[in-house]
């Protein structure tokens, strides 16, 4: 209840919204269609050519049609969202009679810069423009508008249509109508929305960056990625990160990674061995074969031997010594830590307003088990005091990874811990 309670947000504000507007009808456009489709919302929705906007159609008209096949609604209801609610077209000047357009285009800074050139020209004013984008920067694309002010960041979950977190990113200008309508807009599909700020991956890639990394480090110094699930999902988690990465795709990791290199990313590398699978074609699930193997329609995976071999292979060529492999208790004060401390930058940074917005991220957004109340809320259970010990034993191996979040030091020598920063919940 807490994080829809944003300090200085005033619900009143918020715009009326009666058609939205989509770009890209792939994944996540189509998903975010769906999602405003299923709360009456009309939707236009834009791609780039005739050939992409048969595909965006036929996204969404999968989902819909797979629903009447398992009875959840009739082929009335069905025919009323795919022909009466929702449009498709190249035409982005179809987009001028939309209160709210969300641009689900390509994750590439060029590609949005484009769109919201474009959007400024069609949309009408006072609409809201909002980007899906997974990491970039909202300030930028905003600048690209002649209103700054209506630009925020709506980052949706996939499936969008089923994942119940929405991260509502706040950049410098966004105007408090923009922030409030992001608000209303989560409530009325049936979502959370959760306020974040401005970051490379916001509030939850950016945690979660930090533990496929560690888990990635585990992984390269002899611990196996199948123990590493096993660990993660006797916590508590429905996936463990290996998993999580095969249903994903890990083709969507691999090119973040690559574009993170190309920008000068120069700390400890260790994702090789997710390298190595995204290199020849091993995406997940979508291709059969990621860092498990998927036998013809099984949607759970069995351990590769190859890929054991592959990692084995890896580690020698580098001349990373083989420690001994971790035990799942070891694993997972790991692989909480990390969260955890990047959690508390991340409100020390201000880019989450209080600890419970990140727990709910975690919660809603990425799995974390309800009964361990968010990594942040664990943290407290667990006593922080206790973390941060973890945190400094870790770093004697790893400093530069390691590094305590003041935060936590300052909670810890003041006896005080996150649930004191989260005010009157
Ligand atoms: P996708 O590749 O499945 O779909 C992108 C679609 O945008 C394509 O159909 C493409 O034809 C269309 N498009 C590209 N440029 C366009 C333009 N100038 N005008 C109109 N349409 C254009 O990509 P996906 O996975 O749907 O991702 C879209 C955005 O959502 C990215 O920014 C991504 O980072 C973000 N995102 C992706 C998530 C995921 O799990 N796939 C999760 C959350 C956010």
């Amino acid at each position: 209840r807490a994080v829809s309670k944003v300090p200085g947000l005033d619900a009143g504000k918020a715009k009326d919204i009666r058609t939205a507007g989509v770009i890209g009808g792939g994944t996540m456009g189509s998903g975010i269609t769906l999602s405003m489709l299923f709360a009456g919302l009309p939707v236009t929705m834009v791609e780039r050519n005739e050939e992409q906007a048969a595909r965006g159609r036929a996204n969404v008209e999968k989902v819909l049609d797979d629903g009447v096949a398992r009875g959840k609604y009739d082929q009335a209801y069905r025919d009323k969202l795919a022909n009466e609610l929702y449009t498709i077209t190249t035409d982005f000047n179809a987009l001028s009679d939309c209160d709210l357009i969300i641009e689900a285009a390509f994750e590439d800074m060029e590609v949005k810069k484009g769109v919201f050139t474009t959007l400024d020209k069609v949309a009408k004013p006072g609409a809201i423009l909002a980007s899906n984008t997974s990491y970039l920067d909202i300030n930028q694309i905003a600048a690209m508008t002649s209103r700054p002010e209506s630009v925020l960041g709506l980052h949706f979950f996939s499936p969008a249509h089923i994942m119940k977190l929405l991260e509502i990113v706040v950049a410098d200008k966004t105007s408090p109508e923009a922030l409030a309508t992001g608000f209303a807009l989560a409530k009325r599909l049936g979502k959370t929305g959760a306020r974040a700020g401005v970051c490379d991956g916001f509030i939850g890639n950016r945690i979660l960056e930090r533990y496929l990394r560690i888990a990635a480090h585990m992984v390269e110094e002899g611990t196996s990625p199948y123990a590493i699930d096993k660990a993660v999902v006797d916590f508590g988690y429905p996936m463990g990160p290996h998993q999580m990465g095969d249903l994903a795709g890990l083709d969507i990791g691999f090119m973040a990674r690559k574009r993170r290199i190309a920008e000068g990313y120069k700390g400890r590398y260790a994702f090789d061995y997710l390298d190595w699978l995204a290199e020849q074609g091993r995406f997940g699930q979508k291709t059969g074969r990621g860092c498990y193997i998927y036998p013809a329609g099984a949607r759970k995976g069995i351990e590769d031997p190859e890929f054991l071999a592959a990692i084995d292979d890896i580690r020698r060529k580098k001349g990373i010594a083989q420690k001994p492999e971790l035990s799942a208790d070891e694993i997972m004060r790991r692989y909480m830590a990390a969260m955890i401390n990047e959690g508390a930058k991340v409100v020390e940074e201000g880019i989450a307003l209080r600890p419970l917005d990140v727990d709910v991220v975690m919660l809603a957004g990425y799995g974390s088990p309800r009964y361990r109340g968010g990594p942040m809320k664990y943290a407290d259970m667990r006593g922080l005091d206790k973390v941060l010990a973890d945190i400094r034993e870790f770093a004697e191996d790893d400093p530069d990874f390691w590094k305590p979040a003041k935060l936590i030091e300052d909670l810890v020598a003041k006896g005080q811990n996150f649930s004191s920063l989260n005010g009157a919940e």
